[in-house]
């Protein structure tokens, strides 16, 4: 099976995915700080630099799409816009995102009271709000973006891409309460 993963950073070991050695995978990533890292770390998989809301690769290249708590960082109608595209049809996609509690935690807990910080958080919390209601993020200053992400936003912008057979996980794991996502497009 041809996988990318969307969002690598430093890669991780996808077993937890049910990626098997059989299987070939790219990573992609917007940080080539990462990447290095990644290349290092697991050298018989391919990496590459580029951006999920413009996907370096043609349509159809691949049958399933991961991303583990990347599109939170991303435009993600546009990101999902360019998942669909490069999908093969009957293609999946599986993504961990952050659920309200961590934009909260992190106003919390990291942010308060620097100004700046909170400022960015507070952004972020009305971002996850948009994305709720409509479905869509907008950007921050110099380009960065950040959301949450709930079930009800996931499904107007997967309805909007184009992807079907959405199912929706959540569990609690050491970091928090995890919130999995899959969906596929149509055949
Ligand atoms: C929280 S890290 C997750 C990394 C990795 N998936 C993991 O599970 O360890 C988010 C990653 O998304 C990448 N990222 C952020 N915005 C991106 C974009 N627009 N396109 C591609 N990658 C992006 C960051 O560079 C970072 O490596």
């Amino acid at each position: 099976m041809r996988i990318l993963d969307l969002g690598c950073g430093p890669g991780r070991d996808l077993a937890c995915w049910g990626v098997t050695s059989s299987d070939q995978v790219v990573g992609l990533d917007i940080d080539l700080g990462s990447l290095a890292i990644a290349k290092v770390r697991y050298p018989n998989q391919a990496y590459l630099q580029g951006v999920g809301e413009c996907i370096p690769f043609q349509d159809e290249s691949f049958d399933r799409v991961i991303s583990a708590v990347a599109l939170p960082y991303m435009n993600v109608q546009k990101a999902l816009g360019e998942i669909h595209r490069i999908l093969a049809p009957g293609g999946t996609l599986s993504l961990s995102l952050h659920l309200p509690g961590f934009t909260v935690g992190e106003l919390l807990h990291k942010a308060l009271p620097k100004p700046v910080a909170t400022i960015f958080r507070l952004y972020v919390m009305a971002n996850g709000v948009l994305f709720h209601c409509t479905g869509k993020t907008v950007g921050f200053l110099r380009h960065r973006t950040e959301s949450f992400q709930t079930e009800r936003g996931m499904r107007i912008a997967f309805t909007s891409a184009g992807f079907v057979n959405f199912s929706f996980e959540r569990a609690l794991g050491p970091t928090g309460e995890a919130f999995t996502v899959e969906a596929r497009k149509r055949k």
